[in-house]
């Protein structure tokens, strides 16, 4: 293949990766931090603060940007897990924000 074909798929791939950064940004900067503690109702029964139990991992203080692109990426099924998944099919991106700001706000202990 051609160094130039190369070099440009290169530059589309960064491209994309940046496109969904700012999206992710965006849709942080409008989230509603008390409609993510309502919807957080429901991740909280598996979800517990603390340590990680029975393969649930605790989701306390994980960093927002990071957050809604897990969510997301169950959402297309890019990321394996049945339950996650189904959640994930759920939620709009405004709902993963608003969630992802939540959490991002608690302590991870
Ligand atoms: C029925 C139990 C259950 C419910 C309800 C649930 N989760 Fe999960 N969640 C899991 C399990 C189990 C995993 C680990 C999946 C894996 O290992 O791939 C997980 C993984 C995650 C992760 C990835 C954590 C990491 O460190 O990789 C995030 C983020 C997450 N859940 C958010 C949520 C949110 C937000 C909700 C509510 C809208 C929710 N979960 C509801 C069981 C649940």
């Amino acid at each position: 293949m051609s160094r130039f074909i190369l070099t440009f798929m290169a530059a589309i791939s960064i491209s994309v990766a940046s496109i969904q950064c700012v999206q992710a940004e965006n849709l942080i900067k409008n989230a509603d931090i008390a409609y993510g503690e309502y919807l957080a109702g429901e991740c909280v029964t598996c979800h517990r603060s603390g340590a990680a139990n029975d393969g649930i991992p605790n989701i306390s203080g994980m960093d927002a940007d990071s957050f809604v692109y897990i969510l997301q990426s169950y959402r297309s099924k890019e990321l394996e897990n049945k339950v996650m998944q189904l959640v994930a099919s759920r939620l709009d991106d405004e709902q993963i924000a608003s969630l992802a700001v939540y959490f991002a706000s608690l302590s991870s202990k």
